[in-house]
């Protein structure tokens, strides 16, 4: 049996990767490791916990002893603070979970001599509107959140060429699917069009993304964990540029044909508000080097992942009703409510 930390597996992405790493490997034993913050959610796991190959500890990735207390074979971090938004609005705890945090997992993993995954983002490249990025491309973050995950890569690598420290970084474009946090651009634009509620777009709404299938994205960490060469960098990635206003405009198309709506009558909250402080104008990545070498490949359909996850959210609606708590309303207030004024 193998047994892995994973950190921050409350969250959107390390629940999913839970979900299936357990389901597709009948010799791995996981321990979510998560501090539980406003973004962390057990609720995404129900479905693991009858599992005797799952279990739970909450706790901080700062806290040394407590880790040194747990058993586990090797670690996949996904624990971070993630929303670049919040991170303009405070970035200390970017600082303190990004950084301070990815380091004390450093030096858990230097003690054990274990095996270090660290999930990282196409953000630390910065904004390109041309060429996608490789794993060469020099780091150039323009976010508090792209800085901190720059500097938590960074760390990784003088552990890497300081310490002989057995890891490896992926760099995965904007996901989308079940269990994303409504803060994020599409499950936000899911639910205030089931809702009903103004659709904020930052800008004019010709900033890029490239959008990819959660489930995806844990097949290609799941693969560089088993397969990947200590020392490397993988981007992950879909090919599937597009600009936000179009995203927008699928989705709400999609919604109103799930409620029985005309499009216009969703598609009129649509609302162009002040942009992103520092947005990056394009994100895009060459995902080569993962096919390649590890014969990983995206596998959903933009088209087909947007329908499912629309479903999932029409489906799932105590679990976000909870989220739209006192908690999740103050910050939406604070982001939007000024902007949404006009
Ligand atoms: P998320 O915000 O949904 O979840 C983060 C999880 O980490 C939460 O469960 C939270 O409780 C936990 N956490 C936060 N601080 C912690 C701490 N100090 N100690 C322990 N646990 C802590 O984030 P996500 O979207 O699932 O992203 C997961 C990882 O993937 C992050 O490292 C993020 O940078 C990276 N990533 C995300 C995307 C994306 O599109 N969401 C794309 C590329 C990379
Ligand atoms: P987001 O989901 O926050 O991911 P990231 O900033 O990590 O790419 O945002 C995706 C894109 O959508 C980004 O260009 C910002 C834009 N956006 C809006 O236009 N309105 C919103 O309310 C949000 C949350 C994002």
């Amino acid at each position: 049996m193998m047994k892995i930390l994973v950190t921050g597996g409350a969250g959107f992405i390390g629940s999913n990767f839970i979900q299936y790493a357990l389901e597709a490997h009948s010799d791995y034993a996981i321990i979510n490791f998560d501090k539980l913050t406003y973004a962390g959610n057990l609720e995404n796991l129900k479905e693991c916990e009858s599992s005797e190959r799952y279990s739970f500890i909450k706790g901080d990735i700062g806290d040394r002893k407590l880790l040194e207390g747990i058993e586990f074979d090797g670690i996949i971090n996904f624990a971070a603070e993630s929303h670049v938004d919040r991170s303009i609005l405070d970035a200390q705890p970017f600082l303190e979970t990004n950084i301070m945090g990815t380091y004390n997992l450093l030096e858990v993993a230097r003690q054990r001599g274990c095996t270090f995954l660290h999930v990282s983002t196409d953000e630390v490249y910065g904004s390109t509107e041309k060429e996608p990025f490789s794993e060469d491309s020099p780091l150039m973050p323009n976010s508090p959140y792209a800085a901190s995950k720059a500097s938590s890569d960074m760390l990784v690598r003088s552990y890497m060429e300081t310490h002989n420290l057995k890891a490896m970084i992926t760099r995965c474009s904007n996901n989308y699917g079940p269990y994303q946090f409504p803060e994020k651009l599409i499950p936000l634009v899911v639910l205030n069009g089931l809702n009903d509620k103004p659709i904020p777009v930052y800008g004019d709404g010709m900033n890029v993304r490239d959008w990819i299938y959660v489930v995806d994205h844990c097949r290609a960490v799941d693969a560089v964990f088993q397969k990947g060469s200590v020392g490397e960098i993988y981007n992950i990635g879909s090919r599937n540029e597009c600009p936000n206003i179009d995203i927008v405009t699928i989705i709400l198309r999609k919604v109103a044909d799930k409620r029985g709506l005309d499009e216009e009558s969703l598609l009129k909250l649509i609302t162009y508000v002040e942009d992103r402080k520092g947005h990056d104008r394009g994100y895009a990545i060459d995902p080569g080097k993962i096919e390649e070498s590890l014969g990983w490949k995206p596998e959903m359909d933009f088209y087909q992942g947007i329908e499912k996850t629309i479903e999932w959210y029409i489906a799932h609606e105590e679990w976000w009703q909870r989220i739209l708590t006192r908690e999740y309303m103050r910050y939406y207030d604070v982001q939007y409510g000024e902007r949404l004024k006009g």
